[in-house]
């Protein structure tokens, strides 16, 4: 299932096609109607694609310099109840606060009031009867913890660490299990300051480590993504990968590491990928061969006692998976 902001015509025909299938026949609304003064060419569309095929839009557009507009949210009605239309909601706010808008307000039918109120929304004002249906307004300011979203997967998404991550991340780097290949846990100033190491990464380098986060619920469950590393004493392209024990041997890393890679050789210029490990480190070695890659290298390293290096170039991904 692919969400894309829809800004080609022939995508934008996909927002109309689900509209007309669920919505004009079903409420007689004529294709007059359909089209509205809010179909201008800053209006944003959303749309889902499943196989290639839209079942699901929403429509955004600005209402002043804070504020915009969500409507038209509408999923065909065989895949209703699958938290499509939860999602088509949050990228129409992800997008809006990338675009610098304060708040999302919309027009709730009278029925998804409730829908709208688990997604943080609040009312602001009474029921009115619309032209079509009884309509509350309801708002959301979006300033309040909303974390750019870099990368989606089936069942993940990879955004921008905050510092509010704190104890989720605190969970997992302190605990001496998931640390054991590591020269020791971290303790809450180490954790800290990986939280503003990538910060910084994001600044300097346009990635860094991402948090990993269930898309189904939005809980953080590790992090995944692209460092620069010295390498056997080199600065190397590094995809990294730390999720909590509770949802390991779950592909959660292997799904967010095959996305990160996907996107470095998309949006970067490098030509090789690496990970390294130590030695025993099997599960994330495992990781990396799941990810395409194979060893290149085997050096004395003063934090690991031995590691292991393994790397994909662009070729080989380009031949393994198409681009
Ligand atoms: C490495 C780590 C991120 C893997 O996370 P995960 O979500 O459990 O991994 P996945 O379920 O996606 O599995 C990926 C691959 O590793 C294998 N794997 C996972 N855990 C393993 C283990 N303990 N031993 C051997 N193989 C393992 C899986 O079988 C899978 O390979 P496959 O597709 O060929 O079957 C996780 O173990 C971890 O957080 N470890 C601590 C942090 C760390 O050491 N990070 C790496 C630093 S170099």
């Amino acid at each position: 299932m692919n969400v894309i902001r829809a800004t080609e015509t022939w995508q934008q025909a996909g927002a109309y096609y689900v509209r007309i299938q669920a919505m004009a026949k079903k409420h007689h609304i004529t294709l007059r109607q359909e089209f509205d003064a809010h179909d201008t060419p800053e209006t944003k569309y959303i749309v889902v694609t499943e196989d290639d095929f839209p079942i699901a839009t929403a429509r955004m557009y600005p209402l002043d310099k804070q504020s915009v507009m969500i409507g038209r949210v509408v999923v065909l009605p065989e895949y209703r109840h699958q938290g499509i239309g939860t999602r088509v909601v949050r990228e129409c706010e992800r997008w809006a606060a990338e675009l610098g808008y304060a708040k999302t307000v919309l027009e709730s039918r009278d029925n998804k009031v409730d829908f709208y109120l688990q997604m943080g929304y609040v009312t602001c004002g009474e029921m009115t009867d619309g032209d079509t249906f009884r309509c509350v307004r309801m708002e959301k300011e979006l300033s309040a913890g909303e974390k750019k979203a870099m990368i989606e997967t089936e069942r993940l998404i990879l955004r921008e660490y905050a510092p509010d991550d704190f104890d989720a991340l605190y969970e997992i780097l302190s605990d001496p299990e998931t640390m054991r290949h590591y020269p020791a846990p971290y303790d809450e100033n180490k954790t800290r300051r990986w939280i503003e190491w990538n910060l910084e990464n994001y600044a300097k380098y346009g990635f860094g480590l991402w948090a990993v986060t269930l898309r189904e619920t939005g809980e953080f469950i590790g992090d995944c993504g692209l460092t620069m590393q010295l390498i056997d004493g080199e600065s190397l392209p590094e995809i990294g990968y730390h999720i909590n024990k509770k949802y390991w041997r779950r592909g959660y890393a292997k799904e967010a590491a095959r996305a990160v890679r996907d996107w470095a050789f998309r949006n970067t210029g490098f030509d090789c990928l690496y990970s390294y490990m130590k030695y025993t480190n099997s599960a994330s070695y495992s990781t990396a061969l799941a990810n395409g890659m194979h060893k290149v290298k085997e050096y004395a390293d003063p934090k690991n006692e031995i590691s292991y290096a393994y790397c994909i170039t662009r070729g080989e991904w380009e031949q393994k998976y198409g681009k």
